[in-house]
């Protein structure tokens, strides 16, 4: 394993028992219909998934991945490479009485682990290309993962979100680090964005940027068509403390003059389906 690989499973693997408890799990177990924040953000743009085959890439601990299951599709395959997540996952998935096939793997090995062109739909949420070196890898196992006219849909945090340093106390924003595709940048995180009281066990992560342009290259170049490209002036977690402000459903935005950064985006891209002749 690459050394980012294993630096980045350790981090992920020690925010798990956190997340468990900060991801508010119990709304999914009380309520059969209930879906999460991210997913219902993203259903006006999603469409109808029903009798679908999806794949959800980086699952995490499955609340997305459960949502997606409650609205209707054939099939829903969970991948992530962090065990307890895919524990935490599986467990509530058979809680909430959901069949959910959740599959152990780094993204760049889904293709060997689950086949070709087995689905319909990738789906891929907040908070997951930044773990990832290389775009244009990720886009060719996008692609290969799909049936010909299938779609990728994907929210994502803004690579000029990510570019930033916080923001100065006169609110100014300031750009720190690479706004483009590079080695990757180290930094270290005792806390995570859900609220817990012990420091994370493996606080050290390797942080990716990738440019929107780069993004949707490597797509069109792993034969995708670009369908939509949405930029958001918010995003589902608080990246800034008290420069943002909720405005409503676990979104936040700048408090002030909003209008000045795209927070997430959206894309959606279909596997060119090529004609036989
Ligand atoms: C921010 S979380 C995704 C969160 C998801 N949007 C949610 O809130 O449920 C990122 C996930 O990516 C996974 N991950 C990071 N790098 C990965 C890799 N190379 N292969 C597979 N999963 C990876 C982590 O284990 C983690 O579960």
């Amino acid at each position: 394993m690459d050394d980012y690989a294993a630096i980045n499973l350790a981090h992920w693997n020690s925010r798990v028992v956190h997340h468990v408890n900060g991801y508010g799990i119990e709304q999914f177990r009380d309520d059969p219909n209930h879906l999460s924040h991210v997913v219902r953000f993203d259903i006006p743009r999603l469409g109808s998934i029903e009798g679908l085959d999806v794949v959800h890439l980086q699952c995490h601990i499955g609340t997305d991945t459960l949502s997606l299951a409650r609205l209707g599709p054939r099939s829903v395959t969970g991948v992530d490479f962090s065990r307890p997540a895919l524990d935490a996952a599986s467990s509530l998935a058979i809680e909430c009485g959901a069949t959910i096939s959740y599959v152990e793997s780094d993204v760049y090995s889904a293709v060997e682990t689950l086949g070709l062109e087995n689905f319909d739909l990738v789906y891929t949420g907040i908070g997951a290309l930044c773990w990832l070196p290389d775009i244009a890898r990720w886009a060719s196992t996008v692609a290969m993962l799909l049936r010909p006219g299938g779609r990728l849909f994907i929210r994502e945090g803004h690579p000029m979100l990510w570019s930033l340093a916080d923001p100065r106390p006169d609110g100014l924003l300031v750009v720190q680090y690479p706004y483009f595709e590079t080695e990757g940048v180290k930094f270290s995180e005792s806390f995570s964005y859900v609220d817990h009281e012990e420091p994370l066990t493996s606080p050290d992560l390797v942080h990716f940027n990738h440019g929107v342009g780069e993004v949707v290259m490597a797509l069109m170049n792993a034969g995708m068509r670009l369908l939509s490209l949405e930029e958001h002036d918010t995003v589902p977690w608080n990246p800034f403390g008290d420069d943002m402000e909720e405005v409503g459903d676990g979104e936040y935005r700048l408090r002030d003059e909003p209008r000045r950064l795209a927070c997430t985006y959206t894309l959606q891209a279909e596997k060119i389906a090529i004609k036989e002749t």
